[in-house]
């Protein structure tokens, strides 16, 4: 049964970069449900519903799930686990764990970090996004560090003008840290930028089971940084009304 959860998220010992997405959501928003609101699932299951998409990390029974994700106007979902019926699988995404600290990169030339991170240059750098998901992702980033449940590093060229990024998500629970948000402006790709600001990123929490979800392609980035496949990725699943 889909219920409303009324307590905190307790994400377990090893949660996957979902569960531990839904608790820091959780943490950071559920006194807003405008912005986002969590359901327990079955035996241990969670389902978090934040705009027209949802998330779940566990198990839920498929034709409830979907019965629940048509009533609550959700048209895409990321799940580790339960599969709504009816619904159409995306591509398959890899969950990556770090396994040991990654590399001290050097700087590429003429990358400088920026002094405080700045949340507005991270959400402008992140391709494909509309105007709306930018905003969104801007004053995500700015919750999360506000509340010390997230970590963002921002790169700028010699010129001032935008370089790269890349945030941690942090859920202090599980000390459970999930890579989001990397990426360099297109034309500076190719010069060990990305590579670099991860690798900062990651160093600065030793000892924090650090993960994130990529495309398949993207495992020949993340690799030599040690960054190794872990448990069976989510999938995005897309509504059978969505075309
Ligand atoms: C992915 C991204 C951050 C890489 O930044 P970058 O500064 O070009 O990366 P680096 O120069 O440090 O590393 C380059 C290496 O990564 C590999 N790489 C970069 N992008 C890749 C991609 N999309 N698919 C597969 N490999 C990729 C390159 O082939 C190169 O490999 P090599 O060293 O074995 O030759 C950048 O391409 C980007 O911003 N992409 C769009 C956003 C994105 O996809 N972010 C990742 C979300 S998980």
């Amino acid at each position: 049964m889909i219920a409303p959860l009324t307590g905190p998220v307790t994400p377990g010992p090893r949660p996957g970069a979902l569960a531990a997405t839904i608790a820091v959501n959780h943490r950071l928003y559920a006194g807003c449900p405008a912005l986002c609101r969590t359901f327990v699932a079955g035996e241990g299951g969670l389902i978090q519903l934040r705009g027209d998409g949802a998330l779940a990390a566990g198990p839920a029974d498929g034709e409830e799930l979907a019965g629940f994700l048509a009533f609550a106007g959700a048209r895409a979902l990321r799940s580790d686990g339960a599969v709504p019926a009816g619904w159409r699988p995306g591509p398959p995404v890899c969950q990556l764990e770090l396994t040991g600290p990654p590399p001290a990169l050097r700087a590429p030339a003429g990358a400088l970090l920026t002094e405080e991170p700045a949340p507005r240059l991270a959400a402008d750098l992140q391709p494909g996004l509309t105007g709306e998901e930018r905003d969104n992702l801007y004053a995500d980033l700015c919750a999360r560090r506000n509340h010390g449940l997230g970590a963002l590093l921002t790169a700028v060229k010699e010129d001032g003008g935008p370089l790269g990024c890349a945030a941690l998500l942090l859920e202090p629970g599980s000390r459970t840290g999930v890579l989001t948000a990397v990426a360099v402006a297109p034309d500076a790709r190719g010069r060990g930028a990305g590579r670099w600001l991860v690798a900062a990123l990651c160093r600065r929490y030793p000892g924090w089971r650090l993960l994130l979800e990529c495309a398949p392609a993207l495992t020949a980035f993340y690799a030599p940084l040690g960054f190794r496949a872990s448990e069976e990725g989510p999938r995005w699943y897309r509504s059978p009304e969505e075309l």
